[in-house]
């Protein structure tokens, strides 16, 4: 699938507030600093749709973006950044969690994992909450340009191993460089086969979740 046209469309704390309509839309989430809106840069093909920064806790917001007219790409705030301070923390948690747990439109998921580093505590116990939540999700191992490949399928099997000690099967497993412009195709094709998969079903309201006639899918 291609991206045609990708477009900022509001930046919300509270997931309420958030574009109405059936629209499906999918969601960045992570660590601070793993490489989220980068991706999201990536995927859409502009050099500063999202904003980056070299510094963690850029993202502070539930930041809404709508992909060739249909459907939406969700930029959310990191978790766990310590200089953010306690209350901090505990507030941008509560975005998140709000997020996750009232957003019907929230299609799946995708946790970002930097694929340097071990698997790290506070992203283990958010992946076993979302299986608790019921949240389908998928993994994304970013910044791969920062490692060989060899280092990589081993950092890769830390972590499947590490998962299947509580899960009975792995999510999907992606793997991107926003630097290097890998792994687009792969997520967009995801996307694009759930996005298709939806269209397929019968919806409560089909007025509204079917584009228009004449909308770019
Ligand atoms: P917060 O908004 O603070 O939660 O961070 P974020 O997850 O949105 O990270 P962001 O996209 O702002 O990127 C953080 C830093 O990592 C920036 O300096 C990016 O240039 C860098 N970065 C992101 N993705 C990649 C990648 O694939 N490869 C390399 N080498 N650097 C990356
Ligand atoms: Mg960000």
């Amino acid at each position: 699938m291609e991206i045609k046209n990708a477009t900022f469309v509001i930046s919300n704390t509270d997931y309420r507030k958030c574009p109405e309509g059936n629209r499906p839309e999918y969601a960045f989430i992570g660590r601070s600093n793993v490489g989220k809106s980068s991706l999201i840069n990536m995927l859409t093909n502009r050099k500063s749709l999202a904003m980056t920064s070299q510094m963690p806790g850029k993202t502070t917001l539930i930041n809404h973006f709508l992909i060739n007219n249909s459907w939406y790409l969700v930029d959310l705030p990191g978790y766990g950044f310590a200089r953010r301070g306690e209350e901090g923390r505990k507030q941008i948690r509560q975005i998140i969690h709000n997020y996750i747990l009232g957003r019907a439109q929230l299609t799946c998921l995708f946790v970002l994992i930097d694929c340097r580093h071990a698997p790290q505590k506070i992203d283990l116990d958010f992946i076993t909450w979302l299986g608790e939540e019921g949240i389908p999700f998928a993994i994304i191992f970013t910044k791969i340009d920062k490692i060989s490949q060899t280092r990589l399928r081993e950092n890769v099997k830390i972590y499947s191993d590490k998962l299947l000690e509580t899960w009975e099967e792995l999510p999907p497993l992606f793997y991107t460089s926003s630097a290097k412009k890998i792994g687009k195709e792969e997520l967009l094709d995801y996307i694009h086969s759930i996005n298709q998969s939806l269209d397929q079903q019968p919806s409560e309201n089909e007025e509204n979740s079917k584009p228009e006639k004449d909308e770019v899918i």
